[in-house]
């Protein structure tokens, strides 16, 4: 983990001298060249958002430790605009960020984070705020003054057609990188025209594939309002081909610790998660190389939500250099196996039971096209399973993923 932890930094380092050399000179891949991590007000909080909270969901950030976990990004979702000036900026709405929003990107930069913002490609946003439609320079412009570091561009509102859309994000996009700024580009329009075809051309440097998360393991179907913890899960396989380092699918935020308070998240019936839930959908999400954007309430997480957001070995899975998104290998009887090559010849599998009765599953390497003798690690009992070269054999309770790093051993 450590070797993985130091690649990422070192790729950091190598991309400073690359941006600071001149306009726009920064590499694309050097942003998200791993998936990003942070933290988004929208399913919990909704429109309630302020300055002040935000602040405080950074402070939280470094005081619960999730800051020395990686997550970086505190990102402010819809309903924070106010209204264009005479000059077509948009402002923020003066009653929830009277200081403004350079002040508070100060605040977040100053706790070595940064900070993230919302709008849509078109003039209104999913609720009804102002959008950048046709203000697209101007808009970049603003966030690049203000410090953003990140930008979730929605598409309610917007054109149906695949090649429109692709014209409203890259133009975007363009208007960003004429910033300047390093901003991360993030595409919201829900996996409806397959963006992870175009959405890297357009610009993005992640993807939504799927609708909105709900707070819930398995939502029953899968549409605007309706998408559990599963229902994502399964629209993944075949997209691993598209995802790599500074671009990724996003199947949305993480929904561990909502515990069924969310203000979105809990829409239609989607009333919580088990424990055992939260941290299946933590240990697939890292084997998806998905970005890690938490959701609850910073400022009070409980131990199992700390543990299980912050744990470093499932984080090192997620973070992994080579960025390849696992896929799914094995699926009968309510049995899956999730396969994700890491570096160093090392391999994650996630064992999913999506019945309601523990199951034994046992592992054979020939089919898992592994071959030699193999150090099992297990990544939430942070110890070592077993060593063999031939198969080896668990037991998986509902709803849980086992989640191990097969290291070779070359002996
Ligand atoms: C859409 C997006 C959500 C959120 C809301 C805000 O539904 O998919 O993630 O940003 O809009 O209105």
């Amino acid at each position: 983990m450590e070797k993985r932890h130091d690649m990422k930094k070192k790729l950091i380092l190598i991309s400073i001298p690359v941006f600071l050399s001149g306009f726009a000179a920064f590499a694309q891949t050097d942003i998200a060249a791993t998936p990003p991590m942070g933290w988004m007000t929208w399913n919990m909080f909704g429109g309630d958002i302020n300055g002040f909270l935000l602040r405080e969901m950074a402070d939280a950030m470094v005081a619960s430790g999730m800051a020395d976990a990686e997550y970086e990004y505190i990102i402010i979702d819809d309903l924070w605009q106010g209204e264009r000036d005479s000059s077509g900026v948009l402002q923020p709405d003066p009653a929830k960020f009277p200081r403004g929003m350079k002040s508070l990107a100060d605040y977040v930069h100053e706790r070595g984070l940064k900070l993230g913002i919302y709008s849509d490609a078109a003039v209104h946003t999913c609720a009804g705020a102002t959008g950048s439609y046709g203000y697209e320079e101007v808009d970049a412009r603003t966030w690049a003054v203000w410090g953003i570091d990140y930008v979730k561009y929605d598409y309610c509102g917007a054109p149906a057609a695949a090649d429109l859309a692709f014209i409203r994000y890259k133009r975007m996009s363009d208007a960003l990188k004429a910033t300047g700024r390093p901003i991360l580009f993030a595409v919201c329009e829900w996996g409806v025209r397959k963006p992870w075809l175009w959405a890297a051309d357009a610009g993005g440097h992640i993807w939504r594939m799927s609708w909105d998360i709900r707070d819930t393991w398995d939502h029953g179907r899968f549409d605007a309002g309706h998408a559990g913890i599963v229902n994502i899960l399964d629209r993944m396989p075949g997209l691993e081909a598209c995802a790599g380092p500074g671009r990724w699918n996003d199947p949305d935020m993480l929904v561990a610790g909502l515990q069924g308070r969310g203000q979105s998240s809990n829409a239609n019936g989607a009333a919580g998660c088990s424990v055992t839930e939260y941290e299946a959908q933590m240990s697939l999400w890292c084997l998806l190389s998905a970005p890690l954007i938490a959701s609850c309430d910073l400022r009070n997480m409980d131990a199992d939500t700390k543990r299980i957001l912050t744990n470093p070995e499932a984080i090192a899975i997620d973070q992994d250099p080579l960025g390849r998104q696992a896929a799914r290998v094995y699926q009968a009887d309510g049995i899956e196996v999730w396969k994700k090559a890491l570096i160093d010849d090392e391999t994650a599998i996630g064992v999913l039971n999506r019945a309601d009765t523990a199951r034994e599953v046992t592992l054979s390497w020939r089919d898992l096209a592994l071959s030699g003798i193999q150090k099992i690690r297990d990544v939430w009992l942070h110890r070592r399973l077993g060593i063999t070269d031939s198969v080896y054999t668990l037991t998986v309770q509902p709803h849980q993923v086992r989640l191990l790093v097969l290291e070779p051993d070359p002996e």
